[in-house]
């Protein structure tokens, strides 16, 4: 198939895992653009969605919300988007856990992210993030250790912690990927 992967990111572990997915798809035989929301947002408008047969969309939550550059692209392109399949990754830490009202405010957060959207992907998938204390300012890099602490997590100055599970990533992205050759 040809697979446009679309991404917003804000610590760049959302942009990480999208490479990944790229990765895995063309190593799969599939042809795969790379695009950020950010840079996409300026080419939605000529972007032909008809070149593809599916879709990755993917975004990060910070303090309960998917960035606006991925939601404005999303809902640029609804005609396309609607005709197609499309995998919604929404990377956040809770989705880490096993907590089940952080579990439910995740549910939450991707209802109204994709009502936003203005069409329902085909599959919605969790996936993990990771602390990026190399990349927080900081107030962030405070904000984030208190949420670490919270979570019985001690993370040392500077380090990165990543929770992304690759080989999980890879199955879900496999078997949306073979629902999707099947619907068209
Ligand atoms: C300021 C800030 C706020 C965050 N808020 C949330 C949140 O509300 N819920 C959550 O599960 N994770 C939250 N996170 C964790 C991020 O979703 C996680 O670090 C993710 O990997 C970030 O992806 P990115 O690097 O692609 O931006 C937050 C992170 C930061 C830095």
């Amino acid at each position: 198939m040809r697979i446009l992967i679309c991404y917003a990111t804000t610590e760049g572990q959302t942009r990480k895992i999208c490479r990944f997915v790229a990765d895995h798809l063309m190593d799969n035989g599939h042809s795969v653009e790379l695009l950020s929301a950010d840079d996409g947002l300026d080419e939605a408008s000529e972007l032909d969605l008809n070149r593809f047969d599916a879709a990755v969309l993917a975004g990060s939550v910070h303090v309960g919300k998917v960035q606006r550059a991925l939601i404005e692209f999303a809902s640029e392109l609804t005609d396309g988007f609607r005709e197609m399949p499309v995998l919604y990754l929404q990377v956040s830490l809770a989705a880490a856990g096993k907590d089940a009202e952080e579990r439910a405010e995740l549910a939450r957060i991707a209802e109204e992210t994709v009502a936003a959207f203005g069409w329902t992907p085909a599959k919605v998938l969790q996936v993990a993030g990771a602390f990026r204390f190399s990349e927080y300012d900081f107030f962030k890099a405070w904000a984030m250790r208190w949420i670490a602490s919270q979570h019985g997590q001690t993370v040392a100055h500077g380090e990165d912690r990543e929770y992304t599970d690759w080989r999980a990533l890879a199955a879900d992205v496999d078997a949306w990927a073979e629902a999707a050759a099947m619907s068209r």
